[in-house]
């Protein structure tokens, strides 16, 4: 007789800044069942952003520990955050929309075991306002890019890639629509292959 085996879930903590929309594409992933992760927690560092109701309303953990109340202390910010995941027993972080740049400290601290989501195809445009930039640029085609995060930012070896086309007509905010339909689909994706690595 064989004997099945079941490989444990990862525990994925995720990092937020805002709506949470990337975030709630995780969280429906892994509660579909067979997904190779579990969201365990979410965190913000801004205690207004809408995606912690989102995170409660869909059973998750989920709390605020603002930036702010650490000043220019930004290492004590995240040593606060840190302590809160590893009490949830977090192994992985995916950053959903988390707009802060970290420290070589947390980076570290979590290397090989974080990833992001960014709304370009990377190399191309990292940083703020990406959408305005690949039009400006006359782009035919832009996209997003799931990455592990490493000391540069918006660096890193590339997970995962969705291209969308930029159609005429597009503004900023109807690229950024259909860029974020394709993120939606693509971080899940791209979670789950990343977490197969720790299970094996
Ligand atoms: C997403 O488009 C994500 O790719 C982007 O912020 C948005 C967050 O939306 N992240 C970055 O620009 C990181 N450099 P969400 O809160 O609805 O997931």
């Amino acid at each position: 007789m064989t004997e099945a085996r079941v490989k444990a879930k990862v525990k994925v903590g995720v990092l937020i800044s805002g709506r949470g929309s990337n975030m709630l594409a995780l969280i429906e992933a892994a509660q579909a069942g067979g997904y190779p992760a579990e969201i365990s927690a979410v965190i913000s560092n801004r205690p207004g952003a809408a995606g912690l109701q989102v995170a409660s309303d869909a059973g998750v953990f989920a709390m605020a520990i603002d930036h702010a109340l650490f000043g220019k202390d930004r290492e004590g910010h995240e040593r606060a955050m840190d302590a809160v995941l590893r009490d949830r027993g977090v192994e992985a972080l995916a950053l959903a929309g988390f707009m802060r740049v970290l420290s070589p400290w947390f980076v570290q601290a979590w290397a090989g075991r974080m990833i992001n989501i960014h709304p370009s195809l990377l190399p191309a445009y990292p940083g703020l306002n990406t959408h305005a930039r690949a039009l400006e640029a006359g782009e035919t085609e832009a996209g997003c890019t799931v990455h592990e995060v490493t000391l540069g930012v918006d660096e890193g070896p590339v997970l995962g890639q969705a291209r969308v086309p930029v159609l005429k007509g597009d503004d900023a905010d109807r690229l950024a629509a259909r860029v974020l339909e394709a993120e939606h689909r693509l971080y899940p994706a791209a979670l789950a292959e990343f977490c197969a690595r720790f299970r094996q």
